[in-house]
């Protein structure tokens, strides 16, 4: 039998810090507000007028996770890439990351789950190696959302949420059945509620062009939630699939050492941990610091827990996401 396991971590964050006194000098809000509803206290935004992009913070992250890993960049036989904020529309930002690593050849796949981008990939990831295709895959999560926000008071109900930052894994084969490997994934979609939180434009749904100086006049280019509706599924959803993933191994919410879950919101997470009756010190969150990096908010978690002495070899480790789509999704790592 061949399983799956994380062999490396690694995360970036751009050095620039953007605190709720920062927000509040372009838009109407407050730090009290922001906090209280969010948790949130500051984020990272890649410097604005620098052309930076999501394949370079991957990047970094990347280099990171390979010498976590202790393997050359060389040994990689696969990129999945998650992101909602590419680097261009088309080709996928797993196409332009490859490059930077020295890797032409090799499959590069992007995938758009958002919010759960990361442990689709993580799924992805496993069933090629399960699958004997693969032996090394590496998986990035990562976001640059602040070039994409509405940055007035117009927009304030999500540019307050969002932050910069990449995540990655190296994810390789392994025989031990006992020892440290992904134990299982569970993914889930309900596409009736695509339009709760969304970017409408550009698209092909639309009569007329892909994109017009009346969308953008519209605001339809940026990011539009239906932010009380997120809420109730995402904290009704992440606790369904925790507890799908449990069962599916047998095993108990007791038996589980760290929860690494999504960080859209940190009240989300507390009522997912109430909901559960998990103990506060074994949720790991990060949002405070850095805000909703989506697609990277996962693996970052790994990363900050492995450096704050809270990830140690031999944990069980279950991680969940709920996000735009909807989506949700989940997973149990023996680390
Ligand atoms: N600063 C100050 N006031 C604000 C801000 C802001 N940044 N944003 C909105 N407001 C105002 C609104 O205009 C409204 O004012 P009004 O009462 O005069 O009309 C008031 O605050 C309340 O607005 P609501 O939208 O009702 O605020 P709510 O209590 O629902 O909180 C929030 C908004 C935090 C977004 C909440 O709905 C939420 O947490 N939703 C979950 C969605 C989420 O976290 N999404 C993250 C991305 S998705 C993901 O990753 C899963």
């Amino acid at each position: 039998m061949i399983f799956s396991k994380i062999v490396g971590t690694g995360a970036y964050l751009p050095p620039q810090i953007v605190t709720n006194s920062d927000l509040q000098k372009i838009m109407e809000t407050t730090d009290e507000w922001i906090q209280q509803r969010t948790g949130i206290k500051e984020r990272r935004w890649v410097e604005q007028d620098k052309a930076v992009g999501t394949s370079d913070l991957a990047l970094e992250a990347a280099k990171i996770a390979l010498a976590d890993a202790k393997i050359e960049a060389s040994e990689i036989d696969m990129i999945i890439m998650a992101t909602l904020s590419p680097d261009h529309d088309f080709p996928g930002t797993g196409c332009f990351l490859q490059p930077k690593l020295g890797l032409a050849g090799i499959p590069a796949l992007d995938i758009r789950q958002q919010c759960t981008g990361f442990i689709y990939g993580l799924s992805i990831a496993d069933q090629f190696i399960r699958s004997g295709t693969y032996k090394k895959i590496l998986l990035v999560g990562a976001e640059i959302h602040s070039r994409g926000l509405n940055k007035t008071t117009a927009g304030r109900d999500i540019a307050v949420l969002f932050g910069d930052g990449a995540g990655a894994c190296v994810i390789a084969a392994t025989n031990d059945p006992t020892g440290s490997r992904v134990l299982s994934t569970h993914l889930h979609a309900d596409g009736r509620f695509a339009k709760e939180l969304w970017i409408q434009a550009p698209g092909s749904a639309y009569a007329g062009p892909w994109m017009s100086k009346e969308r953008v006049e519209k605001g339809e280019h940026f990011g539009a939630m239906n932010g009380k509706t997120v809420f109730v599924h995402a904290s009704r959803r992440m606790p369904e699939v925790v507890l799908e993933a449990l069962e599916a191994n047998h095993l108990k919410l007791s038996d589980v050492d760290l929860f690494v879950f999504h960080q859209a919101n940190l009240r989300i997470n507390e009522m997912v941990a109430k909901q559960l009756g998990i103990p506060e010190d074994k949720v790991f969150n990060t949002i405070e610091k850095f805000g909703n990096t989506t697609a990277a908010t996962i693996p970052i978690g790994f990363s900050e827990a492995i450096k704050a002495g809270k990830l140690k070899p031999g944990m069980l480790v279950a991680t969940a996401a709920f996000g735009s789509g909807f989506t949700w999704a989940s997973a149990l790592i023996r680390w």
